[in-house]
């Protein structure tokens, strides 16, 4: 693994629990973690369970013990470690969004589908699609439950930027992020929302914010927002976006409003999607993460309403492994899930999905939203993904 902070720890917990919960064909091994810091290094390999440690991601790929690479780095590392990485012969786990730029998202698809010839599988770690309700909000629309589908409702709501004292960390920076809300939390939500419904989105009118165009240097380096500028002072500008809405068209006849907001005040993780189609809704609300509401308009009109299912059941995906019903479940559930998926389709040679293909299609859509927003909200084509990448 390489980066051992906010998705590091995350993705460490998933590493250390998924073969206790799962019965996979293989196991993981929690080899090494790279950072940096070699102090602060040393230090999350043991609190996270990591065997060894190393300041040099290279030295990670070097390695023949080394099968797998997780990529849990900001975006602007993202390309050159997982390209090396599948040049080796690495599988990798790479976190989203998949880079900073379709330039380098298209190098490492092109990448990927190269190393694939020779069994190398890649996944991009769009983890709310590993939601249980989410998964199922999935396929229930692909059963045809909802019929057709007509609108898709989706907002990611942040708040932890309103105060403008809050230092400049390198997710607002765009040579080290890509862009702000949009790329952040935005992109999960044009993953989710194209994941339930089969529908990619065509084209979009966009407009983006932001709010607070200078702040401080940050002091020092903390946690879950790892500082750029250890130690300066000063203020230093913004270049990202702070928020950022668009409206789309899906290519199977939908249309979509999308709100990506670190601005929402008092609303923390408040990622919401709701999808109407001819015969029914569903709707999906992380702080409320183990149920799905599900509005069957097919049954009598007297019993008519929507229904909150409480997605605990063994039945329901990936619950078998976990508590009996009722018993629920949390966030870093996700990432287990995907740490299970992903071993499973390295083990069976099954299709991974989000692929690096995929993650890049996200990567066109951000690219259409920003092409959108500078042009005063005009019509933005989203550009077809290239067959050659997605086969
Ligand atoms: N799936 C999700 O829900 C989710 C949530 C948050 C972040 N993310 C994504 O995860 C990635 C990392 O974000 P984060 O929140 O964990 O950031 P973070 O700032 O908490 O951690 C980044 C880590 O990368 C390390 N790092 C940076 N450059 C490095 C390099 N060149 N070599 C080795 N280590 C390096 C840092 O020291 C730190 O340990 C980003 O792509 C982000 O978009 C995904």
């Amino acid at each position: 693994m390489v980066g051992y902070a906010f998705m590091g720890t995350a993705h460490s917990q998933a590493w250390r629990t998924v073969n206790r919960v799962f019965d996979l064909s293989l196991r993981a091994r929690m080899a090494a973690i790279c950072g940096r810091d070699q102090v602060r290094v040393a230090e999350a390999a043991a609190q996270l369970g990591w065997q060894e440690h190393t300041s040099d991601w290279r030295a990670l790929i070097d390695r023949d013990d080394i099968d797998l690479i997780d990529v849990c780095t900001p975006g602007d590392s993202h390309a050159e470690i997982a390209i090396a990485a599948l040049a080796a012969g690495k599988h990798v786990l790479c976190e989203k969004p998949l880079a900073n730029t379709i330039d380098e998202a298209r190098a490492m698809a092109t990448a990927a589908a190269a190393a694939e010839a020779a069994g190398v599988r890649s996944m991009c770690g769009f983890n709310y699609r590993r939601v249980p309700a989410v998964t199922l909000m999935r396929r229930l629309i692909a059963d045809g439950r909802i019929g057709e589908i007509r609108h898709v409702r989706a907002v990611y709501l942040q708040d932890w930027i309103t105060d403008p004292q809050f230092p400049l960390v390198w997710r607002l920076q765009k040579d080290r992020a890509g862009s702000g809300a949009l790329g952040d939390i935005g992109a999960h939500i044009i993953d989710l929302t194209q994941f339930v419904t089969g529908q990619r989105i065509a084209g979009v009118s966009a407009l983006t914010e932001t709010f607070v165009k200078q702040r401080p240097l940050p002091a020092a380096s903390s946690g879950l927002s790892a500082a750029t500028g250890d130690g300066l002072s000063g203020t230093g500008a913004v270049t990202v976006d702070d928020a950022a809405l668009f409206l789309a068209r899906l290519d199977g006849g939908a249309i979509a409003t999308y709100e990506a907001t670190r601005f929402a005040t008092g609303r923390k993780n408040g990622l919401r999607v709701e999808i109407n189609g001819s015969q029914g809704s569903v709707v999906f609300d992380f702080e409320r993460m183990n149920e799905l509401e599900f509005y069957d308009a097919t049954r009598p009109s007297a019993e008519q309403g929507f229904a909150r299912i409480l997605v605990t059941e063994p039945d329901h995906p990936y619950m078998s492994g976990w508590w009996p019903p009722g018993h629920v479940i949390g966030y870093e559930h996700s990432f287990t899930h995907q740490a299970r998926d992903f071993i499973e389709a390295i083990a069976t040679g099954a299709d991974v999905a989000p692929s690096f293909a995929d993650a890049l299609q996200v990567q066109l859509v951000l690219d259409a939203v920003e092409r959108s927003a500078a042009l005063g909200s005009m019509w933005s084509e989203v550009e077809p993904v290239l067959t050659e990448i997605a086969a």
